[in-house]
């Protein structure tokens, strides 16, 4: 059967994830094929992608070096573990992912997705804790309004009601959360950081840490601008004083770079555009470019070798996942991580796409319902007023709506998000931003 013409018997089946399915098996969005910048439909139409899909493309579609990396790959050794046994692209993979990140991070641990990156990383940090002597630290500190994934405990750390609230008692007890950083009464259309409002991360010392007591926490893990939740970006200094507050309890920092790592600051990661350095690194999504599923955690020396030098012997880590390391999937990195070295996408800095990307979010400013427009680098959001006992149904209608005119834009919440590929060009920006401006003068 021709997968342009699916009929409704055919789409059935398929529980398709954080989805109406009802309602888009009444009208599917189908893409049959895509190359750079965007996709193709069925009908031969081209939708541009201005999320990199789900803030993952930042190479663009179907680069070549990237497609013939796992071809090439797929014919010579389809699968092999990394139990006890091995091949060298993990191994390359990891040495190159070392090469880019913070200077004393040199250590990745390899998993399929960001969720499995976050759960991994919280049990580092457990397992972390309890090694060097901390057993009671079994406490994790996480935020408002976070998407850390969808494993129980990446929800159990996550901020966003609406993906935890069917679990209810069955989410990890000894959590808690952070304020999140948003504040429209006070810094509403900012450009990049706001210059007021690190303070909030002392919330962590004055009233977390008093509460549960250091003794008992292992971990803060933060986004270090929350994508999923809305594209929140910290206050000026504000992740400063997160990484101070916990080395100065014995804490460890994660930062959840799913979003942020792979240039989208015009950085390889976050850390390094905002000058911190966490002790453990999340990353998925742009190290593939979306085209192949890989994830992992960037550890530090010290909580490496905390773990090499434990006592006795044995495997240090009860803890990996069948495909840990796949061949297609690092095949896959390397053709990405060679496709971001030639075209130096991963250190694009502050140059004129990243300023005219800023100057095009904030031309929403006045304009019909926005109530918040806000960037760092290639990410950004503006924020619509909610529909009276609907939230979220104007940013889906923008959404449907720029869809059928040829752009795909996010909805996440009341806020429509924008984070094209880094490949992105001036025109792709007007095409972007005009179609937005244009659909938003038709929303009730
Ligand atoms: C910050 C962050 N962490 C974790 C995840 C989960 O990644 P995955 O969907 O690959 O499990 C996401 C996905 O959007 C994310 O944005």
């Amino acid at each position: 059967m021709s997968t342009d013409t699916l009929d409704r018997k055919t789409l059935e089946p398929y529980w398709m994830p954080f989805t109406d399915n009802k309602r888009f098996k009444e009208a599917p969005r189908m893409v049959s094929s895509a190359e750079g910048m965007y996709y193709v439909a069925p009908d031969g139409s081209r939708i541009l992608d201005g999320l990199a899909t789900l803030w993952c493309v930042n190479a663009g579609h179907c680069r070549p070096r990237i497609v013939e990396a796992i071809r090439a790959q797929a014919g010579v050794l389809d699968y092999a573990s990394s139990f006890s046994m091995g091949h060298p692209l993990p191994f390359q993979v990891a040495a190159r992912i070392a090469e880019i990140a913070p200077e004393t991070m040199n250590h990745v641990f390899f998993t399929n997705s960001g969720s499995e990156a976050v759960d991994t990383a919280l049990k580092i940090a457990l397992a972390y804790q309890r090694l060097r002597g901390e057993g009671t630290r079994n406490r994790l500190i996480g935020r408002e309004r976070a998407y850390h994934g969808v494993n129980l405990a990446g929800i159990s750390v996550s901020g966003i009601p609406t993906n935890r609230k069917a679990y209810g008692n069955s989410l990890l007890p000894n959590v808690d959360h952070l304020a999140h950083t948003q504040d429209l009464s006070t810094r509403a259309f900012v450009r990049g950081q706001a210059d007021q409002g690190a303070e909030l991360a002392d919330e962590l010392e004055q009233r977390i840490i008093p509460l549960h007591g250091a003794e008992n926490i292992a971990a803060v893990i933060v986004e270090p601008v929350s994508g999923a939740g809305g594209v929140l970006v910290p206050p000026q200094g504000y992740l400063q004083r997160l990484r101070d507050i916990c080395t100065r309890h014995g804490i460890l920092l994660i930062f959840d770079e799913v979003i942020t790592g792979w240039g989208r600051l015009g950085t390889p990661f976050a850390s390094q555009f905002f000058g911190v350095t966490p002790d453990l690194m999340t990353f998925a999504k742009g190290v593939t470019s979306g085209s192949a599923p890989l994830g992992g955690v960037i550890v530090s020396d010290a909580v490496y070798d905390t773990f090499m030098n434990a006592p006795g012997g044995g495997i240090q880590f009860f803890h990996g996942y069948t495909y840990s390391g796949h061949p297609l999937a690092c095949a896959a990195a390397m053709g990405t991580l060679d496709t971001y070295a030639e075209e130096n996408l991963l250190h694009h800095g502050d140059g004129p796409i990243v300023r005219q990307f800023e100057e095009g979010v904030h031309a929403f400013a006045e304009r019909p319902h926005v109530i918040d427009a806000r960037n760092l680098g290639l990410i950004g959001a503006i924020e619509l007023a909610p529909r009276d006992g609907a939230p979220g149904a104007r940013a889906f209608e923008v959404f449907e709506k720029c869809w059928q005119s040829g752009v795909f834009v996010r909805p996440v919440g009341d806020a429509v998000a924008f984070c094209p590929p880094l490949i992105v060009r001036p025109e792709h920006l007007d095409q972007m931003f005009g179609t937005v401006l244009e659909v938003l003068d038709t929303v009730a």
